[in-house]
């Protein structure tokens, strides 16, 4: 987690300074619903951006740095998140649940032994037929930069017990590198 709070003393690559484009175009398709918690939320523009729309957010970062300039960014904007530091890998300490949670970029940060344990805290979240959407970095990224790849494989096999995957879509996902952003898979799973 040191490695996390680190990189938000400068501006980490995934810190694009914008919503991501598949998190605008899945609530432009109505996909979104209901109260909404970003798991691993960064510095908070795709929680802010929800949140601008008239979604009530919650946006959780283990990372205090990340968690501080999201907070001063809603401050600026005049945007309501409930920004709070606090683990993806213990969801159930928020004592709350959410009908949507949006993961962009923090799946595919966590081991082969945390991926069960994420899925449990993430169910915990959730309400019955909510939705979790996952932008991850896919396997078809050829670059050597970034974390480990996540193949449609591993996904179906995170949420094979509990979860309905509505689908796994080829996707991008931008970072200040250049223009053309990462290839990724967009994940809809929804919670039995
Ligand atoms: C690649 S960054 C993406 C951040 C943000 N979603 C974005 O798109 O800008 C992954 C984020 O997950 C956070 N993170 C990693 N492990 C975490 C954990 N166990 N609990 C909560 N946040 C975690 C990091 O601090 C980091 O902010």
């Amino acid at each position: 987690m040191n490695f996390f709070n680190s990189a938000y003393e400068g501006t980490p690559p995934w810190d694009i300074g914008r919503p991501q484009k598949e998190f605008i175009q899945l609530a432009e398709n109505g996909e979104i619903s209901g109260r909404v918690l970003d798991a691993g939320c960064g510095t908070g523009e795709n929680a802010l951006y929800l949140a601008h729309l008239g979604f009530e957010v919650w946006g959780i970062d283990a990372a205090p740095s990340a968690i501080k300039k999201a907070k001063e960014k809603a401050k600026e904007r005049g945007i309501t998140v409930n920004f709070l530091v606090s683990g993806a890998l213990k969801l159930q300490l928020l004592q709350n649940k959410f009908d949507t949670v949006i993961d962009c970029g923090l799946f595919h940060v966590f081991s082969d032994e945390e991926r069960p344990i994420f899925a449990a805290s993430l169910s915990s979240a959730l309400h019955p037929g909510g939705k979790y959407f996952m932008l991850c970095f896919s396997e078809h990224e050829p670059r050597s930069y970034g974390p480990r790849r996540v193949t449609q494989a591993k996904i179906w096999a995170a949420f094979s017990k509990g979860w309905k995957i509505n689908y796994i879509r080829e996707a991008v996902l931008e970072t200040t590198f250049g223009s053309e952003g990462v290839k990724a898979w967009l994940s809809s799973i929804s919670r039995l």
